[in-house]
């Protein structure tokens, strides 16, 4: 299939109108992220969005196969389709997207045979068309679509956020490093950026929107601008976001091998970047940083997070750590423990290593008892949560500026997260409205601290 324009010109919009829609997502933000244009590009056709699958004619998956465990819980669901009860149409359409879709193509009726319709990571653009082939009655085959080549961002399409005052902005996608036990750089190809204007101008269309918060995404921001510019520009682009005058700014995924000084400058040197940096080192034993082929080692690592602190010396660092890569010692571990320790993360994403079919270090053999590695991933969760309780010990008493997302939960507390990614609860003033605090940035003064999150009360005026 050529590629895809906008859908919601065609006569496939007209096929489409009236139907319900659930998306559910798997994975990272960048799928999130997608998830938002794939609904916004249904509500373009007229389609309604419902609140479970059961009820909707069209259900689509968004996936991602970096970890085994998303695999399966995504077979366990989309099979579950099969037995669900008919929807208002009549006729249900199951549509995949995201990394395993882009993976198995058509291979995926192997496992999955409810599937109707595949859309690979370029190709989102091409669900409508698809989807609404797949609801004519002459239809019941599977199609696909998985082509990537000439395909840039889909930076048309239309996006619903789910969230008002925040949005995910694509800058690059892709990745060149090819860590060894990473599927993604086979599924989601090398790395492409997205024009430096092409980014401004969402990000000032954004900012206009009352977006109060803008997260950069890519595999590998730091290397933004490389393909493009033949240089990396990831410093010019952080200062000139900033200038569009959005309050807040995040970005994921950093890799510490191009996070450069000038990156760190730029941090420091604009206001609006968040005193927050995520920055994966998944080993703290560089004979397995090596095996990884993460090209940097342990004590790279560390002089790269003391020049991050020696500019900003209050940064929350968060990080992402697998334990259990082939051939991981009792040695390399501990080496990991004390690196954590050292480093004195706020917070860590903590993943046992699955094999992934395909990469290189899936035919490295192990024998690592399963018992082994459970341990060792209890020991790591349990320093893990000690260093978040410490950091944020340190916001005891203190005034921390919070984006206000909602109504928590489980209390009758307001909910949201400080500049350094901390959730915090308050309870709404007695004078305001709930409502009216969704998406103001407030202070809160902290009071009570746990692992997971800050409690405090609010003073002053939200802005
Ligand atoms: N097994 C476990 N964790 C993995 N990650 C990526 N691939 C694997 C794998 N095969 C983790 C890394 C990465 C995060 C997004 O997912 O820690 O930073
Ligand atoms: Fe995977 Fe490594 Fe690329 Fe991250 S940097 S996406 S872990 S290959």
């Amino acid at each position: 299939m050529a590629s895809a324009p906008l859908l919601a010109q065609h006569g496939e919009a007209a096929a489409l109108k009236g139907r319900t829609y659930f998306v559910r997502t798997f994975g990272c933000q960048m799928n999130l992220h997608d998830a938002e244009r794939v609904s916004g590009l249904l509500d373009s056709c007229g389609c309604l969005p419902v609140s479970t699958p059961e009820e909707a004619d069209l259900v689509v998956f968004m996936t991602c196969c970096v970890r085994e465990k998303a695999d399966t819980r995504l077979y366990g669901q989309v099979s579950s389709m099969v037995s669900a009860p008919e929807p208002p149409c009549g006729r249900r359409v199951v549509a995949i997207g995201g990394c395993i879709a882009q993976r198995d193509g058509e291979r995926i009726r192997e496992s999955m045979p409810n599937v109707d319709v595949v859309f690979g990571t370029s190709a989102i653009a091409s669900l409508p068309a698809m989807a609404a082939q797949a609801f004519s009655a002459d239809a019941g085959g599977l199609a696909v679509d998985t082509i990537e080549q000439g395909r840039g961002f889909a930076t048309d399409l239309p996006s619903r956020r789910e969230l008002s005052y925040h949005a995910w902005v694509p800058i690059m996608t892709g990745c060149n490093n090819f860590c060894t036990y990473c599927i993604v750089p086979y599924v989601r190809g090398r790395e492409r950026s997205r024009g430096m204007e092409d980014v401004l101008s969402e990000c000032e269309r954004l900012v206009s929107d009352g977006v109060r918060e803008i997260c950069l995404l890519g595999q590998n921001v730091n290397s933004y601008g490389r393909d493009l510019y033949g240089d990396t520009r990831f410093a010019e682009l952080l200062r000139r976001v900033g200038q569009t005058g959005v309050d807040r700014i995040r970005f994921t995924s950093s890799h510490p091998k191009d996070l450069s000084h000038e990156t760190i400058l730029a941090m420091a040197e604009t206001p609006a970047v968040c005193d927050q940096l995520h920055l994966a080192v998944q080993s703290g034993s560089t004979r397995i940083l090596k095996a990884m082929n993460r090209r940097y080692g342990r004590d790279d690592y560390l002089s790269l997070v003391d020049d991050v602190r020696a500019v900003m010396p209050g940064i929350a660092l968060s990080t992402d750590i697998i334990v259990g890569f082939p051939g991981e010692g009792e040695q390399d571990f501990e080496d990991t423990l004390s690196l954590v320790r050292e480093v004195g993360f706020a917070s860590a994403f903590t993943f046992k290593y699955s094999r992934r079919a395909g990469t290189p270090a899936a035919g490295i053999a192990d024998d690592t008892p399963e018992s082994v590695i459970d341990d060792r991933y209890e020991r790591l969760a349990d320093l893990v949560q000690d260093l978040s309780r410490a950091h944020n010990e340190l916001s005891r008493g203190r005034l921390v500026e919070v984006l206000v997302e909602g109504r928590s939960r489980k209390e009758d507390m307001l909910v949201g997260h400080s500049t350094q990614n901390q959730t915090v609860h308050f309870p709404c003033p007695t004078d305001m409205a709930w409502e009216d605090l969704v998406g103001k940035l407030v202070c809160v003064r902290v009071g009570e601290v746990r692992s997971w999150y800050l409690r405090g009360e609010m003073e002053g005026e939200p802005r």
